[in-house]
């Protein structure tokens, strides 16, 4: 018979299930990440530049992630359609470094912004969702880009780069 006190509190033996059950989970993940490992390329492979692929599903419609090629910080902006706008409102001849919003992404995936985060005057990292144009504020001299990644105000001569990449489905982009 079960006794009040044995149920609240685990006997040595339901230890030893519980602790060999853990055991073999760890097991099996441990031997199915060499496999999905072995799948990607090795750190120093990504640091010497080779393609990463990023995932677009979980970025939510106006964030940005961040994410790392050749060393660099790389941001990913899910644009709402009032930040699209706004981008291509501005007559391109009034910018410091004129540039189309259009030639700046891609056909047809003109939510997604994707530029290099490095600020083009001396080299500091932009914050994202800052600013007067609600696109990237350096923080080191008071640059200002729109949601496009352009240059609007402050030291910075131009905009910030968009790097080599194309979708390799609705959802996945492939850098580099
Ligand atoms: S480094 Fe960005 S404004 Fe100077």
């Amino acid at each position: 018979m079960t006794t009040a006190s044995s149920a609240d509190h685990p006997t040595r033996r339901d230890f030893l299930y519980v602790a060999t059950g853990a055991v073999a989970a760890v097991g099996a993940a441990a031997t199915v990440w060499p496999l999905v490992s072995q799948m990607n390329p090795d750190a120093s492979t990504i640091a010497a530049g080779a393609p990463i692929e990023v995932d677009l599903t979980p970025i939510a419609e106006g964030q940005d992630i961040k994410v790392f090629w050749r060393g660099k910080p790389i941001y990913i902006s899910h644009r709402t359609k009032k930040q699209i706008e706004e981008a291509r409102k501005v007559p391109v001849a009034s910018l410091p470094d004129p540039q189309s919003d259009e030639s700046r992404v891609k056909a047809g995936h003109d939510q997604w912004l994707v530029v290099v985060g490095i600020c083009t005057h001396l080299g500091c990292i932009p914050i994202a969702h800052e600013g007067a144009y609600d696109g990237f504020f350096c923080p080191c001299h008071g640059s200002v880009y729109d949601t496009s990644g352009r240059i609007r105000q402050g030291p910075a001569p131009s905009n910030l780069p968009v790097p080599p990449y194309t979708f390799v489905s609705d959802t996945k982009i492939q850098i580099g």
